[in-house]
């Protein structure tokens, strides 16, 4: 019993009352439980921006000697010719080793598998870091995990730099000047104009990670010179788009391949244009530090360096260091397993289910791999579909429980079932798991504990609001009906590829038959399941946070129903229009608040309000949050002390992998096209020197 329902049982008795009326009353909401001290954490070494790199001609550049047979036959420019007027430059001082050697492969083992290479069209890289790998982006922000608070702003990347005009109105950006795609094709507002125009305002074109017209607050765009262009907006110092310029969104794409196969362009169709540059397509142009030169099925994604690489040290030598990339097609369990074993180099240990197991491996000092623990930035929540207008076409029984999901009392009657700690002790035992109030998570300066509505584990109370709900169980077989007959069924979807999502769900399935309610799986492997969740056709779902809720200065629209196509749980309906509650409105104004100021106090101010109402009414069911762990080959240098798994972005991006090298002595011989080059788009293969 709470100490709620004591006190209000013992009122009660006092005043003569039946015990039974007001044993349906529903515990009170707490603050949120103090989460575990995890101590286990390595601190990064805080800089400001500019000590990490600038943009400079230095006088001279080098390349590894292979390369230079390339230039000897032939086959490729110089490399001063082949770099940008002012190449981004990493300065040493910055690098935890310093400047590196050439040579040796990252031996990546993921759980994801490459559908093609139209990102724009919403294909996916099977993720894993393929993807970070190869598109880079206007600005950049996984980096920022050591970055002082005083300085925190996106860091340039392939916008070089931006200025505000007097009124906040207008954003300038110039973009790096003279640099190339792997093909040796300049990148230049062409590139830029195909993204805004032909992906972002082209509504019958979702880019992977869904950016929109919303994610840049509807601005217009306008071409200045080759390497410059203007968003104007409607509201002074959206400073937030730049956030939204990093990877994820505007990361444009070779302008020269696609946009011949874009309808707007002469393509055939929508759906040919997304299918043009299916996996099997080979040295699809990148302005990342790789291109990809082998797909085996199921088996093998390799990347080879981009003789275009536009970022060096500073003694001059093109980057990236490393010259080959292999992504290993297994499964994000085996990624953990390969790691610690030494036979992969590289995992975000995510999933609780293996600690222990890859924590007790990488104790021993013979151990390959070193391991390290971040914040506690991965969480999970459960979302409740509560658009009642269409989106993803519902039939009765779905709609029926859509209504249901908009209801408060049974929203609460969901979280009040949740029993956060046994979920979390069910992954693992330890002071690794928090129980999580969902909302903003405690990895975020904006999170405010006193802000954070807590309804504490409570099987009476689930089952009051269920009655408030107008939910009963007349047929007395432990599950409340429907109104249309026959028990409520609420299906539940879930990412299969990950243990931890299936655990977390089978644990809500057994929680919520408790508490009175039918909970089916719907369990899908990746694509299917980010399809069906994208279409909306889902009453409930399971979900590991992307960066909104983690650092809420990244994706922060997506933190409501900003826009059409923004938040998780609520999107534009058959009609195209939301039918949003007056909590979710408020949610809506707290973002735009945000987004809206320049005011540090402000911004805080408005954050409090966002989790208060979140909480509050239960937008979403928080479940568990615990710290990943980064484990990396110990014959990697220049990995920067304590990059978390995931905040601002992912480790593969934060530990900035071009930087990332392996001394001479250490190196495997394990690449599996030695001395070659990306081809041509759409050939082969890899091409070497002679
Ligand atoms: C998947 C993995 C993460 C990370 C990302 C990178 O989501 O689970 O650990 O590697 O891919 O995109």
């Amino acid at each position: 019993m709470t100490k709620k329902i004591r006190r209000a049982a013992l009122a009660a008795l006092l005043l003569g009352v039946s015990a039974g009326a007001v044993a349906a009353e529903m515990a009170a909401p707490t603050a949120p439980p103090e989460p575990p001290k995890f101590d286990a954490q390595t601190e990064p070494v805080y800089v400001n921006r500019s000590d990490i790199f600038e943009f400079k001609a230095l006088p001279t550049y080098s390349e590894p000697a292979w390369v230079t047979d390339f230039v000897t036959a032939g086959k490729l420019p110089a490399v001063a010719e082949r770099l940008p007027k002012e190449p981004l430059v990493y300065k040493a001082a910055n690098m935890p080793d310093g400047p590196g050697v050439y040579g040796d492969v990252m031996r990546h083992v993921i759980g994801g598998r490459p559908e093609g290479w139209n990102f724009w069209a919403g294909q996916s890289y099977g993720w894993g870091g393929i993807d970070i790998g190869l598109v880079e982006c206007l600005t950049r922000t996984g980096p920022l995990f050591t970055v002082n608070s005083t300085d925190l702003q996106p860091l340039p990347n392939l916008a070089k730099s931006w200025a505000w005009s007097e009124d906040g109105m207008t954003l300038t950006i110039k973009l790096i000047e003279g640099a190339k795609w792997s093909d040796g094709d300049p990148f230049d507002v062409e590139d830029i104009e195909f993204y805004w125009n032909d992906v972002i305002m082209d509504e019958n074109v979702t880019p992977l990670m869904a950016a929109s017209p919303a994610t840049y607050n509807n601005a217009t765009f306008a071409k200045v010179d080759d390497y410059t262009f203007t968003l104007t907006f409607t509201e002074a110092f959206p400073e937030q788009v730049l956030y939204a310029m990093a990877y994820g969104n505007f990361c444009p794409g070779p302008a020269h391949v696609l946009k011949p196969k874009h309808p707007a362009h002469g393509g055939e169709s929508y759906e040919a244009f997304q299918n043009a540059f299916p996996s099997d397509y080979m040295n699809f142009p990148t302005m990342g530090g790789w291109a990809v030169v082998e797909h085996r099925p199921d088996d093998i994604v390799v990347l080879r360096r981009n003789p275009y690489y536009w970022k060096v040290d500073e003694a001059g030598q093109q980057l990236p260091y490393l010259d080959e990339m292999h992504f290993r097609l297994s499964t994000w369990g085996d990624r953990d397993v390969q790691a610690v074993a030494g036979t992969g180099d590289f995992s975000n240990l995510e999933q609780p289910e293996n600690y222990v197991e890859s924590l007790k491996k990488a104790a021993d000092p013979a151990s390959p791999a070193r391991l390290a623990f971040g914040p506690r930035s991965i969480g999970y929540q459960m979302f409740l579909n509560q658009s009642a207008n269409g989106w993803g076409e519902p039939d009765a029984r779905a709609q029926a429980v859509r209504e249901l999901n908009r209801n408060l009392d049974f929203r609460k009657a969901v979280t009040y079932a949740m029993d956060r700690q046994r979920l979390g002790d069910s992954l693992v035992k330890g002071p690794f798991t928090a129980p999580y109030a969902g909302g903003l998570m405690t990895s975020t300066s904006f999170y405010d504990p006193a802000s954070t509505v807590f309804y504490p584990f409570d099987v009476a109370s689930a089952k009051a609001a269920l009655a408030a709900a107008g939910l009963a169980d007349a047929d007395g077989n432990g599950f409340v009906d429907a109104a249309a007959g026959g028990d409520l069924t609420v299906t539940l979807l879930v990412n299969s590829d990950y243990a931890t999502d299936k655990n977390l769900a089978e644990g809500v399935v057994a929680m919520m038959a408790d508490a009175g309610v039918k909970v089916t799986l719907n369990s899908l492997t990746g694509k299917d399941y980010d399809n069906a969740r994208e279409a909306g056709s889902w009453d409930w779902l399971i979900r590991r946070n992307d960066q909104e809720y983690v650092s809420a200065v990244q994706n922060t629209n997506m933190l409501a129903p900003t826009g059409p196509k923004t938040s998780q749980w609520h999107q534009a309906g058959t009609d195209g229009t939301s039918d949003l509650q007056a909590y979710e409105q408020q949610l809506v104004d707290a973002i735009k608040a945000f987004t809206g100021t320049r005011d540090p106090a402000a911004k805080v101010e408005a954050m409090k309000t966002y989790q208060k109402v979140f909480t509050e009414n239960v937008t979403a069911v928080g479940l568990t949050a615990y710290p990943g762990a980064l484990i990396i080959n110990k014959r990697f240098a220049n990995i920067p002390a304590g990059a978390p798994i995931f905040m601002y972005n992912w480790a593969e991006d934060n530990i900035i992998r071009e930087r990332v090298f392996v001394p001479g002595d250490k190196q495997l011989g394990a690449e599996l096209h030695p001395a070659t080059l990306p081809g041509a788009p759409g050939s082969a293969g890899p091409v070497a020197a002679n």
